[in-house]
């Protein structure tokens, strides 16, 4: 399969937790915010089954050297599936799925990523997800809201420049008072 092939078929989706107020993390980096508990009754529950085959489908992360590191101290929840983690620094990899990745970010995109890996999955932190959007490498957000307002923390879209257009795909609500917020790049 040719890159150009293989660009076609790619999705990039940025996935992340936002608290209410638009925070991925606390001040402090504790993630005890993002356990519920709250209940919505009308909502829909998901079986330990339904998350690992849905994962499976997942074929390779992409994250920040910050997100990374803070993943290695809270217990690595990405198994054995193939990581990129973009930094400029020499950082010892921790595990055999670790890739590390240090240029231009399209280029990690069209060369390294998409003729290997169809569906791609970006995992934070922010500064790496404002990066993909200013440069428009994400096809798909999937905002998971979190039924809590942080007061204070690291903004997700903190320094987004430009106004980007994007269209509703999916809302899913469950039953602990998350909202799953699905939306697709426009094609202007
Ligand atoms: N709520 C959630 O769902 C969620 C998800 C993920 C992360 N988080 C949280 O977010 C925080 C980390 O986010 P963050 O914004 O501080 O950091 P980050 O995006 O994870 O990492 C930033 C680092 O990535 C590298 N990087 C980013 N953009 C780059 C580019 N264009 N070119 C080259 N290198 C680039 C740089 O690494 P070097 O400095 O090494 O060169 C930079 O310092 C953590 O607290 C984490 O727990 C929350």
């Amino acid at each position: 399969m040719s890159s150009t092939d293989s660009n076609a078929i790619r999705t990039v989706t940025l996935h992340m937790v936002s608290s209410l107020d638009g925070f991925i993390a606390k001040p402090d980096n504790t993630v005890a915010w993002m356990e519920s508990a709250s209940h919505y009754e009308a909502g829909v529950s998901i079986s330990q089954e339904d998350i690992a085959a849905f994962l499976k489908e997942i074929d390779c992360y992409v994250m920040g050297s910050h997100t990374y590191e803070h993943a290695l101290q809270l217990g690595w929840p990405y198994g054995d599936t193939p990581v990129v983690v973009v930094t400029s620094r020499e950082l010892p990899p921790a595990r055999k799925s670790v890739d590390f990745y240090s240029g231009d970010l399209k280029t990690l995109v069209d060369m390294k990523l998409a003729p290997r890996y169809r569906n791609i999955w970006l995992v934070g932190g922010a500064m790496l997800c404002q990066h993909f959007l200013e440069l428009g490498l994400v096809n798909e957000i999937r905002l998971t809201i979190a039924p809590v307002l942080l007061g204070e923390g690291l903004q997700l879209f903190g320094a987004s420049p430009a106004e980007q257009r994007w269209n509703l795909k999916n809302v899913v609500a469950y039953k602990n008072g998350f909202v799953e917020l699905t939306y697709s790049a426009s094609k202007a």
